[in-house]
């Protein structure tokens, strides 16, 4: 399904519906988040927020997984996801910090990141994910899976291409201090979430919308991958729909 929202804000509005109706569709037990970090869904958390101020919405026994975080930077580091989600996230909808689970990027070795991700794979398999929020990269990429990831690929480290290392440099002090690498779920786990979410805004956007919904499905489009999956909401204003 894909809506196409007037603004940014409207957009909002129509993610928050289909992350609720996506949640309230769970049979028993507590709620599981799928959660993306990046500037898109901040207007969803702003919303979900809102509901949870007047009583329509209550995170506070969800529990939340994140797609991804850079590896070397701890937990507690200012630019790491988890400290980001905390923020943005937590914070604003009442997830509690202790139901937050990141991908850990940092370690001794890389033996010991992969064994991690495999750890947080295993876990997130487990938790069974209820409704996955997805931004997108400017290059197609969904969580940090760039462009050439399989399409069957689980958590993982993933190199940054050079595209996204510059797109995200805004929120680092330069280029130099964006780390190189990621630890990600994969395409393949995104797919076992119930639902997925996916939130475009901005004509920056416009292309690798268009090739994701519109195009081949290719590990050269990662988000192409959404077309396999039986149950997507695809949430766009007017920009990143121009070229659809
Ligand atoms: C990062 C994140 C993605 C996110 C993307 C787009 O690369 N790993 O999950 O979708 O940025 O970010 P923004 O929403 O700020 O454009």
């Amino acid at each position: 399904e894909v809506l196409i929202a007037a603004n940014a804000e409207e957009a909002a509005t129509f993610a928050a519906e289909a992350v609720l109706h996506g949640l309230a569709s769970r049979k028993t037990g507590n709620p599981v988040l799928g959660v993306a970090t990046g500037s898109t869904p901040l207007g969803l958390y702003s919303e979900l927020a809102q509901r949870v101020a007047r009583g329509e919405a209550d995170f506070s026994s969800a529990s939340a997984y994140a797609l991804d975080e850079y590896v070397g930077l701890e937990g507690t580091h200012e630019q790491s996801y988890r400290q980001t989600l905390i923020t943005e996230l937590c914070q604003v909808i009442g997830v509690k910090e202790e139901n937050l689970h990141t991908p850990n990027g940092f370690g001794d070795s890389e033996e010991q990141i992969i064994a991690q991700a495999a750890a947080y794979d295993a876990q997130l398999t487990e938790a069974g994910v209820d409704v996955q929020i997805l931004g997108i990269g400017t290059n197609g990429h969904i969580g940090f899976n760039e462009p050439g990831s399989s399409l069957g690929s689980r958590t993982r480290i993933k190199r940054l291409t050079g595209q996204t290392r510059a797109d995200n440099a805004r929120f680092f002090d330069g280029l130099d201090a964006v780390p190189t690498h990621s630890v990600t779920q994969g395409l393949g786990s995104i797919l076992q979430a119930r639902r997925l979410v996916l939130i475009a805004t901005g004509s920056q956007k416009a292309d690798a919308v268009a090739t994701a919904l519109e195009g081949a499905l290719s590990a050269a489009c990662p988000a192409s991958v959404v077309q396999l999956h039986p149950d997507v909401v695809v949430v766009l204003d007017e920009a990143a729909a121009s070229n659809l």
